[in-house]
């Protein structure tokens, strides 16, 4: 089973990390090919919590190669700090390799990020700040600065001061902001460059050779596809391909090597920012999710919008991903609830949807049609088989499989590395 990738199949904060982490130590390389620190992941292992950004969860697993492929956007400074809090934890992260090709994110991206947004005022998208949009602005715009540029002064000075030619006449005209200046960007990259150096490779070819050679590589999305930039709630989405399309174009591998697709859902949902999100919450049952999910932003420590399950959005997933397997994580945070309600299909202006509505404006308008389980008290964070839990907890998994588009072959029960229930290997 050489080519695995594991996406997130609703806004995001699915559980992703925890996902990798789980098959960390059968992979031998782990591969993150979209987003950048935008992506906050939490892995409890242990009594230790670690919380990653920028590079991918499978760094944890002792043995595996981390690569951060040519789809990335990277801000070096957040990675060198990440890199450090690990080292100081004894985590070894000798083998991490660093595409050539990714794009960087400078102190420049950051700001307009920030602007940007100000300026949108109620129409913002509730961005990360982190610089992600406007850096993938310019690779696609063909102004970007690339990790291997840094290696060559001249040509660096070069693309920085074309791309500050345009960005100061914006931050000073439009913004009102200070001008930036080339030397100051350029002096900081090249500060970057001697630390950089040995991690730079071709990771299209490395990850190619380990394929070859039988290895089993897991690429690992941020994000998720209703974040995805073609396939997501756009404009109220991210700026990267997050679904399993971009672990071919992110990381330069042809897509029929793709073996298996895994989708990490929720067992309710959540999302970050602004944007529409039919079965959203704004009740105790909402905040009943919240508290007991603990669902605050890992990166920007915003509150999560939190809401039911949504089928319809799960059977797209499963669709645009080609997803083979879900993951249904933090089935342990609906312990105690009553009645569980599962959206089975939408209302829109009269009209019943059962997919998910092709118009941005339906999808805005889009009331869940909701049938309700029945739900269960026991504590399930020590089920580790199927039969171990509840018979409203397995009727509840049953009932959201038969809906999905594919089968949930494992469902997490707790934070912890060891708190699965799987059903059907991941890997085989
Ligand atoms: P990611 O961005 O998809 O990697 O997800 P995040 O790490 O942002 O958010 C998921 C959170 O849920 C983390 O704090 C995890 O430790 C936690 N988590 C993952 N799986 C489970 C689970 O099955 N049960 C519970 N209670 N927490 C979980
Ligand atoms: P992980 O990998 C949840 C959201 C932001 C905002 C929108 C655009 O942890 O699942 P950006 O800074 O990317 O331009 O913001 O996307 N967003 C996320 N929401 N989880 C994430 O990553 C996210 N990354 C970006 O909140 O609405
Ligand atoms: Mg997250």
């Amino acid at each position: 089973m050489p080519a695995v990738v594991i996406i997130g199949a609703q806004w995001g904060d699915e559980g992703k990390g925890k996902a990798t982490d789980l098959l960390g130590s059968r992979i031998d390389y782990v591969v993150k090919f979209n987003g950048g620190n935008n992506a906050g992941h939490t892995v409890v292992i242990g009594d230790q919590k670690y919380a990653l950004h920028l590079l991918p969860s499978g760094i944890l697993s002792p043995g595996v190669t981390p690569v951060i492929g040519n789809g990335v956007v990277i801000d070096i400074e957040v990675l060198f700090d990440e890199l450090d809090a690990l080292i100081a934890r004894g985590v070894d992260v000798s083998k991490l390799k660093v595409s050539a090709n990714a794009h960087v994110i400078t102190h420049y991206h950051r700001t307009l990020d920030k602007v940007t947004e100000r300026f949108l005022g109620k129409r913002q998208i509730g961005t990360t700040g982190r610089g992600i949009g406007p850096t993938y602005a310019d690779k696609i715009n063909r102004v970007g600065i690339r990790v291997q540029d840094i290696f060559d002064e001249g040509i660096l000075r070069q693309k920085v001061e074309a791309a500050l030619d345009q960005k100061n006449h914006l931050l000073v005209k439009i913004y009102n902001r200070r001008a930036i200046e080339a030397d100051e960007i350029v002096e900081s990259l090249l500060s970057y460059a001697e630390r950089l150096k040995p991690m730079v490779a071709d990771t299209a070819l490395e990850i190619h050779q380990a394929l070859e050679a039988d290895k089993t590589v897991l690429f690992e999305a941020g994000q998720a596809t209703m974040l995805d930039v073609d396939h997501g709630t756009y404009p109220f989405v991210t700026s990267s391909s997050a679904t399993a399309g971009g672990a071919s174009t992110g990381s330069g591998i042809g897509p029929g090597r793709i073996q298996r697709v895994i989708g990490i859902v929720k067992a309710y949902t959540t999302r970050v920012g602004a944007g529409p999100f039919p079965t959203e919450l704004f009740d105790a049952s909402g905040e009943f999710l919240r508290a007991n999910g603990f669902e605050f932003g890992t990166t920007t420590g915003r509150p999560r919008r939190c809401g039911w399950y949504d089928a319809p959005i799960a059977r797209y997933s499963a669709r645009i991903n080609g997803v083979t397997d879900f993951v249904l994580t933090k089935l342990d945070v609906l312990t105690g609830l009553e009645t569980i309600p599962v959206c089975v299909a939408y209302d829109v202006d009269g009209v019943r949807h059962d997919e998910v509505p092709v118009s941005q404006s339906d999808f805005h308008h889009a009331v869940p049609i909701y049938e309700e389980f029945p739900g269960w008290t026991e504590d399930i964070t020590g089920a580790r088989e199927f039969g171990d839990l509840p018979k409203a907890a397995q009727d509840y998994v049953l009932a959201v499989e038969a809906m999905s588009g594919a089968r949930i072959s494992a469902i997490g029960v707790g934070p912890g590395r060891e708190a699965v229930v799987v059903r059907h290997d991941l890997l085989a």
